[in-house]
């Protein structure tokens, strides 16, 4: 398997390479900070004993599980503590390619550029389901997609990179085809958090043993450095998630998952309200912008991206490059996240987010 550099990493080195003051608006880590609990657990862990620093049980320290299950109202064993929902999203895919259920799996387009890859290295054959003009899941074309070979079908709200969120209807209407199909619904669901319109559903509210699960602390903490995440997985497939897990990593990082658990334990709902806040009125002044700048995009009601496009601009490499250079902001290209290669994406990560959005409705090169 040849080793692609990331484009986000081309990107941001282009970016940091330019002769001119640049803002990186590039990928998807938090600028904001983690809650106390989290630091106050890192700084303490420093001085414990030394047998705090050896292997954790191999799915995760089992007060981490307890807690996650509590707050998931799932039985703990159907919890795996993962490097975060990166890895529980590979372990659910592979898990549901073990069961000798077909060999397909359902993406969206546009796609977070990381299921397409790990769905080519695990072997499936991957159709991509554009969705609906608003970024919405278009469940009548999910649902026409599916068939006897679909094992897998993958999906993310609040989504990256559309910003839709799925309600209750969507969900719902998700894992029956996932029942219907024996195929695994995996919801990968790491911006639940970052839900703005009210509307987000866990799979899990619905019962069902073709549901996975996948979230981590990485985005709800602002920690995506800590790798602490997890996946529900049905009693039938958690075993093997979890050999999956141990054969690949051993375990994870005991310190991290040591100081999330304290800041769950610790943390209450204003930490996350003000996270939310924040995005907002990014989101807010971002979009205004746009509109001065004439571009169309799909208003996020989740997430913390902002996917646009701008006529006669395609978000092309050599486009994104331009404005780079022209403009002073570095985004991702479409094409990254399927056949959108009209489109740009922005990630609102930077406390110059405004700034960015003057500058591109004050660049007269669309
Ligand atoms: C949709 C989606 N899933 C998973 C991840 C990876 O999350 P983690 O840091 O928990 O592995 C990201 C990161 O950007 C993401 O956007």
């Amino acid at each position: 398997m040849d080793y692609d550099t990331p484009l986000f990493f081309h990107v941001m080195q282009y970016a940091a390479a330019a002769d001119r003051d640049v803002i990186d608006l590039v990928s998807g880590g938090p600028d904001w900070e983690p809650p106390t609990a989290l630091r106050e657990g890192l700084r303490e862990y420093a001085d414990a004993e030394p047998a705090e620093f050896q292997y954790p049980p191999s799915d995760g320290l089992r007060a981490l599980r307890e807690e996650v299950a509590a707050r998931r109202g799932v039985d703990v064993d159907r919890v795996v503590i993962t490097n975060g929902a990166g890895e529980a999203n590979y372990l659910a895919m592979a898990g549901a390619l073990e069961r000798d259920a077909g060999s397909e799996i359902l993406l969206t387009d546009p796609v977070y550029p990381y299921y397409p890859g790990k769905a080519r290295m695990l072997g499936y054959d991957a159709t991509l389901v554009p969705v609906a003009e608003d970024g919405g899941l278009d469940v009548a074309a999910m649902r026409e997609a599916a068939n006897e070979e679909t094992a897998a079908i993958l999906i993310n709200s609040p989504n990256n990179p559309t910003g839709a969120v799925y309600g209750a209807d969507t969900m719902r209407a998700m894992v029956d085809l996932a029942d219907d199909h024996d195929a695994l619904l995996i919801s990968d669901e790491v911006y639940d958090h970052y839900d703005f319109s009210g509307r987000f559903e866990s799979a899990l509210s619905f019962e069902s043993d073709h549901a996975v699960v996948t979230n981590s602390y990485s985005k709800s903490m602002a920690v995506t450095g800590l790798r602490v995440g997890y996946g529900i997985f049905p009693h039938h497939l958690a075993d093997a998630a979890r050999t999956r897990h141990m054969l690949v990593n051993v375990t994870g990082a005991r310190p991290s998952q040591a100081a999330v658990l304290r800041a769950l334990r610790e943390t209450g709902p204003e930490y996350y309200e003000a996270s939310r806040d924040l995005l907002r009125e990014r989101i807010d002044a971002f979009t205004d912008a746009l509109d001065v700048a004439g571009a169309e995009y799909v208003v996020p009601e989740g997430a913390f991206y902002v996917f646009a496009r701008f006529e006669g601009f395609p978000g092309t490499l050599s486009n994104v490059e331009r404005l780079v250079d022209e403009a002073g902001v570095a985004c991702m290209p479409g094409d990254t996240f399927g056949s959108y290669d009209e489109w740009v994406r922005f990630a609102l990560v930077s406390p110059r987010a405004e700034e960015a959005a003057r500058r591109l409705a004050d660049y007269d090169g669309f």
